[in-house]
């Protein structure tokens, strides 16, 4: 399949570049340049840039949007909210049939939830609260399912919490937190992570209930405070890393190839 990207080079699109790349082809599109080591196709476009976006999606039949921006109040909007926008104009103009969206999970599940702690899914009422990140890409989610209900595009919304390596949990950046410091009980591989979007990619259609439906992208939890159950049923998903081998460290060597992943 031909697939667009926005803002996929951030720290999840070249895991998700590294799930897809033998089985897809990618256009990969940011503001900013790729990783080193990234040999494939690549466009700068910004993701609330409706024509750039327009013109970027002719031919393809999957869009992936993968952009965030966290902290600024118009930024926020423009990318969390517009660059959805600019997606779905795109896949209604080309008549593409997919798109896959993502964001964190408290788009959905938002503080009113903070306090349930069992079984958390994504069949939830949404309740995002009025956090700037949250309530953006929440906004984004709704222009989503608005052009999916009028227009029959299938929309995919992957929702994750917090995202590790398996073999340093102390992020990305060098002189990051101390190791555990960050680390979540609810933290998934960024491996795992590329693979969620393959999965959103690959899927048939007919495995989908309805034409716009959200997963949760977690590891197995012992505690089941949030339940994946539904993206490994519908999207075949599954997940490489656990909890238990995060947080005991049994993972720590980084593969050798490091550089392949982007
Ligand atoms: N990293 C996490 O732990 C985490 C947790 C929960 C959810 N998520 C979600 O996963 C997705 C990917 O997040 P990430 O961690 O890779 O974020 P990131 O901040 O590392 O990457 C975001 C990318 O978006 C790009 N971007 C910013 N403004 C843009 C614009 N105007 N047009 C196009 N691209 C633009 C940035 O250049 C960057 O490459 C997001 O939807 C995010 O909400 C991430």
């Amino acid at each position: 399949m031909k697939v667009l990207i926005l803002g996929g080079n951030g720290m999840l699109g070249p895991w998700a570049v590294k799930a897809m790349k033998s089985r897809h082809d990618i256009l990969l599109t940011d503001i900013n340049e790729p990783r080193p080591g990234y040999a494939g196709d690549y466009l700068k476009l910004s993701a609330d840039d409706v024509d750039g976006v327009v013109d970027a999606a002719e031919g393809m039949d999957v869009i992936v949007n993968l952009s965030v921006l966290r902290p600024h109040r118009q930024l926020a909007f423009d990318v969390n909210t517009m660059g959805n926008y600019a997606m779905m104009v795109a896949a209604r103009e080309h008549r593409i049939n997919r798109v896959i969206t993502s964001g964190p999970h408290y788009q959905m599940a938002g503080q009113q939830y903070e306090e349930w702690d069992f079984d958390l899914n994504p069949d939830m009422p949404p309740a995002p609260g009025t956090r700037l990140y949250a309530h953006t890409k929440a906004l984004g989610q709704e222009i989503c399912r608005v052009f999916s209900e009028r227009h029959g595009i299938q929309v995919i919304t992957l929702l994750y919490y917090n995202m590790k390596h398996s073999w340093d949990l102390s992020g990305m950046e060098p002189g990051g937190p101390e190791y555990h410091q960050d680390m979540t009980p609810y933290s998934t591989a960024w491996q795992d992570c590329g693979t969620a979007v393959q999965a959103a990619v690959e899927v048939p259609a007919e495995r989908l209930a309805t034409r716009c439906e959200t997963f949760f992208v977690f590891p197995d939890l012992p505690h089941r405070k949030f339940n994946n159950e539904k993206i490994k049923r519908v999207l075949g998903w599954s997940p490489r890393y656990h909890v238990e081998g995060l947080w005991n460290k049994e993972f720590r060597t980084p593969p050798s190839n490091l550089h392949e992943a982007f």
